[in-house]
């Protein structure tokens, strides 16, 4: 288990239980995240599950892959900090983690 912190635009925080093995976009999606929309599953094959990764977590989250990194040229305003949510797995190991949803996804 490990406590996700999503927050929105607005600066309202949402703190849930996430299994490990889950990702951060299917966490968000089962604790009804608004603006965590996942319109291909997980698949890797959209960008609307985009989020920023709080600075104090980028190292431990790690980068995207090559192929994240094409899908992610799609989302809206993409920054050194994006992710595609649907790609961070859930462990111990982000125990705490936070990330922000964006104004819109794209
Ligand atoms: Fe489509 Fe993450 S849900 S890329």
């Amino acid at each position: 288990m490990a406590k996700i912190t999503y927050i929105e635009p607005s600066g309202t925080r949402h703190e849930v239980e996430a299994d490990n093995g889950s990702t951060v976009m299917e966490t968000a999606i089962k604790h009804m995240v608004p603006g965590i929309e996942a319109e291909c599953g997980g698949a890797l094959a959209c960008a609307t599950c985009h989020v920023y990764v709080d600075d104090a977590w980028t190292d431990v989250v790690g980068q995207p892959s090559a192929m994240e990194e094409d899908m992610l040229d799609f989302a809206y305003e993409v920054q050194p900090n994006s992710r595609l949510s649907c790609q961070i797995k859930i462990s111990d190991a982000v125990d705490g983690l936070v990330v922000k949803v964006p104004e819109r996804q794209a």
